[in-house]
Formats: C-alpha cells, sequence, structure tokens
C-alpha cells in the first residue's frame, strides 16, 4: 500500500513513525513533511492546505491511502476532494470536520443531543454578545467560532476582559474564524484528552492523554499548542471513560449519522473531568499534538489496518492493544515562542538518543547540509516510554539534557500531576 501522510508536526512524525512499521506499508510518503519525517518517508514538497496539489499528486503517483494529520485540510474538504478522485482517506469531510471548525455548530448539536458540555450563548453580532455578559457576569470564556490556530479562546475573570474579547473577535482579530461568537461557562476540574477511531457509526477508544497547555512550569504563561503530555491520564479512569463513550462519544456519532455528516477519522475529545463527571469542552477532528507522539508509542498494534478500517467503515470487530507502560512527551520549542522566535539555529546530540524507550520526533526542523535546523516554534518531541509516568519523564529528561541547542527550551515539570498523585 502507497501511503501518504499530510502535515509536518511532530503529530505528523509520530505518525510516519508508526505506519511506516506497518508490513502493510510499501511506500510512505509525506506532504510536506519536515526534517526527522524525511528519515521515515519520501518528503514531498506540497504544502497541507494545497487541496489541488495533494489531489493530483495522489492521482498521479497512485497512493492507496492518505492519512490527514492537521485541522486545516480536513475543514476545507481535503478528504471530499480526494474521495472524488477515487483516492482512500483516513479524516472526516468538510461537513463532519465542522465539529472542530465551528464551535457554535458543536455546542448547537450537544444541546439538541443532550450531550453534557458548558451552557453558552451563540452570538452574530456584539451587542447581544455583550448583554449575554451582563447577565451571566465574570469569570466566563468567549470563542471565536472558527479555527484560529488556537488562540480564539478567552479565559475572561472579569466582564470587562470578556467585553474586550468580543469587541476583539468581532473586530475581525481572527478574520472570518470571529464571525461567531460563543460565550460559555468556565468549568471546574482537570483537563484531559480523550481520543477514538469512528467509522461513521462504530467507535473505538483509544488511550486517553493529557497535556500542558501553557508555556511556564506550574502551567503558567501564554497557552500554546501543548508543550508536552503523557498517557495514560490518571485521571480518566475506566469508569470516566465509560461515561465518556456512552454520554459523549457515542451519542455525538449517532447525531452526526443521523444529521446526515457521519464522522469517520479520530474525534478528539477535549475534556473536563468535573465533580459532576466528564464535560466536553471542545472536539477535534484530528490527533492531537503532542498527545499523538505519547499516543503511538503506548500503541502495540499496527495502526494502519485501523486506520483503513475507519475510513472503510469497518471497525466494529477491531481491536488495538497497548503498552501498559507510560509514554510522556518533552516539547523542546524555539525561544520566544509562543510569540515571535528565531529560526536556522542548528541542533545537535540528536545522534543515537532514539531507541527502544526513546523516540526524539521532529516538528519544525529542517536538514540543511546534513544539520538539522529548526524552522518553527515547537521543534522536538523527546518521547520516552516507562513503568510509571515518573520513569518516562526522568528517560525523556535525561534525553532531553544530551541534546545540544542553546536557542532552544522547553518545560521541566512535564506531568508533574501524574508524578505527584
Ligand atoms: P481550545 O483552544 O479550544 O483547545 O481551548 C483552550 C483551552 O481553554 C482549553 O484547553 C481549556 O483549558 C480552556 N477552556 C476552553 N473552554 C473552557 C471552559 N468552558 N471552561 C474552562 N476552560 C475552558
Ligand atoms: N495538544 C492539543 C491539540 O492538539 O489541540
Amino acid at each position: 500500500m502507497k501511503v501518504l501522510v499530510v502535515g509536518s508536526g511532530g503529530r505528523e512524525h509520530a505518525l510516519c513513525w508508526a505506519i511506516a512499521a506497518s508490513p502493510l506499508c510499501t511506500k510512505l510518503y509525506c506532504a510536506p513533511g519536515n526534517g526527522g519525517i524525511a528519515a521515515e518517508a519520501q518528503c514531498v514538497d506540497i504544502a497541507a492546505d494545497d487541496l489541488d496539489g495533494l489531489t493530483a499528486f495522489c492521482r498521479d503517483t497512485a497512493i492507496d491511502f492518505v492519512v490527514v494529520g492537521p485541522e486545516q485540510p480536513l475543514v476545507a474538504g481535503l478528504v471530499d476532494r480526494l474521495e472524488a478522485a477515487g483516492v482512500k482517506a483516513f479524516g472526516p469531510s468538510a461537513q463532519a470536520a465542522a465539529l472542530e471548525g465551528s464551535k457554535g455548530f458543536t455546542k448547537d448539536l450537544c444541546a439538541r443531543h443532550g450531550i453534557p458540555t458548558a451552557a453558552y450563548g451563540r452570538f452574530a453580532e456584539a451587542a447581544a454578545a455583550r448583554a449575554f455578559v451582563a447577565e451571566k457576569g465574570a469569570p466566563i470564556v468567549v470563542k471565536a467560532d472558527g479555527l484560529a490556530a488556537g488562540k480564539g479562546v478567552i479565559m475572561a475573570e472579569t466582564e470587562d476582559q470578556a467585553l474586550e474579547a468580543i469587541d476583539e473577535i468581532f473586530g475581525g482579530r481572527f478574520g472570518a474564524a470571529g464571525a461567531e461568537v460563543v460565550i460559555e461557562e468556565w468549568l471546574i476540574g482537570e483537563e484531559a484528552s480523550f481520543f477514538a477511531l469512528v467509522d461513521g457509526e462504530h467507535a473505538l477508544p483509544l488511550a486517553a492523554a493529557q497535556d500542558h497547555k501553557r508555556v511556564g512550569d506550574g502551567d503558567t504563561g501564554p497557552n500554546t499548542g501543548g508543550m508536552g503530555a503523557y498517557s495514560p491520564a490518571p485521571v480518566v479512569t475506566g469508569a470516566v471513560a465509560d461515561q465518556v463513550m456512552e454520554r459523549i462519544v457515542r451519542p455525538t456519532i449517532a447525531a452526526m449519522k443521523a444529521e446526515g455528516r457521519p464522522f469517520r477519522g479520530v474525534l478528539f475529545a477535549g475534556l473536563m473531568i468535573t465533580e459532576a463527571g466528564p464535560q466536553l469542552i471542545e472536539y477535534n477532528v484530528r490527533f492531537g499534538d503532542p498527545e499523538c507522539q505519547v499516543l503511538m508509542m503506548r500503541l502495540k498494534s499496527d495502526i494502519l489496518p485501523a486506520l483503513v478500517a475507519a475510513a472503510d467503515g469497518q471497525l466494529a470487530s477491531f481491536d488495538l492493544r497497548w503498552r501498559d507502560e507510560a509514554a510522556l512527551t518533552v516539547v523542546m520549542a524555539a525561544k520566544g515562542y509562543p510569540g515571535g522566535y528565531e529560526k536556522g539555529s542548528v541542533i545537535r546530540g540528536l545522534d543515537g538518543l532514539s531507541g527502544e524507550d526513546v523516540q526524539v520526533f521532529h516538528a519544525g526542523t529542517a536538514l540543511s547540509d546534513g544539520d538539522v535546523v529548526a524552522t518553527g516554534g515547537r521543534v522536538l518531541a523527546v518521547t520516552a516510554l516507562g513503568a510509571t509516568v515518573a520513569e518516562a519523564q526522568r528517560r525523556a529528561y535525561a534525553a532531553v539534557d544530551r541534546i545540544d541547542w542553546p536557542e532552544g527550551f522547553c518545560r521541566r515539570d512535564i506531568g508533574w500531576r501524574a508524578v505527584g498523585r
């Protein structure tokens, strides 16, 4: 099977690493890929949002199966385009990707089908949104409706902050993603990321994970795409996982099917585990980054047949096996991230680091004259297995400490919640 993975981050490196190990995969491509992915796959210089270019490449190269990593091409309809061209793909149609592409769509779906999530209002103009804030008071959460690269959520501790956020969003700060605003109750609890493969009708739960969104130690500073993650997530006990499947994931899949937009792909439920049980914060329609890195480390089974079964509507009889060990990943980012940062610095010390218990997944890297150079904000995801989260943490940081990259930084406390339990 000739497989194309779309994307260029640590998530896509982990997917390529797992897919390259499948006996079913005869040739692996990645578009556009990165400096680390080049060791697993043939990188092709087509951007992840170039729908025409990707579709033409798949036709010309007779690609059998496409795995789409990031959300933008899914929401833009890449899977629909590929299917129209006769190319099988893992990921939702544009209509089903609305679960991530429109927060208002998802909130309305939850309301119609009794899926537990924060109380909310949905607004297309500022005056009504401002009146809602005045009525509800603070703290409150203000969100741009559409895709905003993880920056469209404002946690407002005061009414003034909420009103300012409303004005900024309607003022065009997030472009078309801010055509509507969702305002919600601020949920209290512990967050977790829950993943399930879905084939339109059936769901196969994967392992759960927790990530660290804030840039600084102790979960301080601005939000990022994710500075580290670990799996399993102690807060997602077997009982909680059952509740998530029964109350959130299965009703969503049934609702999407009933409403004529069956969901296929990986459903990523961002959860708040509250005193009243798990509540949905939001859906993503793709693997998390860096959660994918820890999931792929823990997966024992071949991932490729599972992804194909999801695309084919054949998940009902499927099972996946996981290692008992924990996995933990530490993201190394360029100094300045998530603000401005320099590109082009050389990363040394990577040789010989990856092995049985450690994998260094690349995100923003490129190869230049034999050197690995940093080209993005999040640059490496240093990932390790261990008997416990604490052991995985020790191994990951031991590997981090062997990497010679003065222009980079990482958090030193990834996994603190699990280690402290
Ligand atoms: P997102 O960018 O949509 O993943 O949201 C970013 C983060 O905002 C989430 O991971 C949560 O930490 C937080 N968040 C979003 N909505 C809520 C909510 N209703 N209550 C509490 N925290 C929230
Ligand atoms: N790590 C969170 C995300 O991928 O959205």
